[in-house]
């Protein structure tokens, strides 16, 4: 029974049909050129995962220049990038499965060293609580109306290049999240104070891309959102702000809504939301409005089922980087030979190159042998 339902499809409001539950979740690899051109070693990376997951979503592409994170980040700010990014299209759906590229922009999660000597930007001049974090500069209401339209244009480069979809990434403290967030959004004017007013460059963003995809798409194609339900920071966003955003995103023309959790089981800091996990505080508000992809240490088929109890899609993230084949290891009942840690000796099988290897011993150092 678990195992057929694992294995429905899922048709989304665009039309496109989802084969089964299972999506790859966005994981930068480190592997683009300085420019954000993709390599070879990348599409190798992808081609190995893809196929078997209904979608695969992309590492995160800058869409301008100044929002870049980190060396390697696959690029979508320049019509430079369409030729590799069609490879890595054609690449990841060579077997049916869906590709959906990843657009953001860091803001202030990020230093001079990456931007070449310029100064990160964000919504205030705030800097992150982090060790070395760096004060940016304060976006001004012209530069951010040009954000608006470099994600637009992103998502035209996304459309031209074959991509099936762009999700918007919210999520992981980066610029879109800044905006929501009363740590790094202090503005007075018309995109800060009240919740509702941090939501406004989020609305028009969302509303300029689904608006730019009926406009420019010649078939369906997917728009998702990405966010994360809390931050760690006083003030910062707690529980309440995200079933704020959450509820308003449910009512707009998108086609999933992503969490961004590294455990499904995770409990809310706040004390008002502790009876329920956050997975199912989300999918409540939700209400069947709009698909959710639920997420965090996916490593079994139980955990699979389990977080298909409060969301309809299940996404994948670091056991896909150990094992590739998951997923029909899970639907063919081989679960033991499922591989959780990578070895040295496993990396050149797996495509794991020096740069994301660095990466990974710094997000998944228990998994790596
Ligand atoms: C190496 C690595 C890179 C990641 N890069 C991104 C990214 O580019 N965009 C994003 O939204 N999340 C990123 N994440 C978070 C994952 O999408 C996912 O939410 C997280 O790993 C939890 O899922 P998992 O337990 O299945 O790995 C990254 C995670 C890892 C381990």
């Amino acid at each position: 029974m678990e195992k057929l339902t694992l294995n429905e499809p899922l048709t989304l409001k665009s039309g496109v049909t989802l084969k089964n539950k299972f999506i790859m979740a966005p994981m930068t690899t480190k592997m683009s050129f300085y420019d954000g051109v993709i390599t070879t070693d990348e599409l190798n990376y992808y081609a190995l995962r893809s196929g078997e997951v209904s979608a695969v979503i992309t590492a995160a592409a800058n869409v301008q220049e100044n929002g870049k994170g980190w060396e390697g980040e696959l690029g979508v700010y320049s019509d430079k990038h369409i030729d590799g990014l069609s490879k890595l299209a054609s690449t990841i759906k060579k077997k049916g499965t869906k590709a959906i590229l990843q657009i953001f922009h860091a803001g202030r999660m990020t230093d001079k060293k990456k931007l070449r000597g310029e100064q990160p930007v964000a919504p205030s001049a705030v800097k992150a609580e982090r060790p070395d974090a760096l004060t940016p500069r304060e976006l001004t209401e012209s530069e951010i109306l040009q954000l608006i339209e470099s994600f637009k244009q992103a998502t035209i480069r996304a459309i031209k290049a074959g991509f099936d979809g762009v999700e918007i990434h919210g999520a992981n403290t980066y610029l879109i999240q800044q905006f929501f967030s009363p740590h790094s959004n202090r503005r007075n004017d018309r995109w800060g104070g009240s919740v509702e007013k941090r939501f406004t460059f989020i609305n028009q963003l969302v509303d300029t891309i689904t608006n730019t995809v009926n406009d420019h798409a010649h078939g369906p194609f997917v728009v998702g959102y990405r966010f994360s339900p809390e931050e760690n920071e006083t003030p910062g966003i707690r529980l309440k702000d995200t079933l704020y955003l959450v509820n308003k995103l449910a009512n707009k023309n998108l086609d999933y809504l992503h969490v961004s959790l590294n455990d499904y089981k995770r409990v809310s800091i706040s004390d008002e939301f502790k009876e329920k996990t956050i997975l199912e505080y989300i999918h409540e508000t939700i209400n069947g409005r709009v698909p959710l992809i639920g997420i965090g240490d996916v490593r079994t088929k139980e955990d699979a089922g389990n977080v298909l109890q409060h969301s309809e899609l299940v996404g994948l993230g670091r056991i896909l980087l150990s094992e590739p084949h998951w997923v029909n290891k899970i639907l063919n009942n081989k679960e033991n030979l499922i591989r959780e840690t990578i070895a040295q000796e496993d990396r050149e099988e797996l495509i794991i190159t020096d740069g994301v290897w660095g990466f990974l011993e710094f997000m998944m150092p228990d998994r790596l042998k």
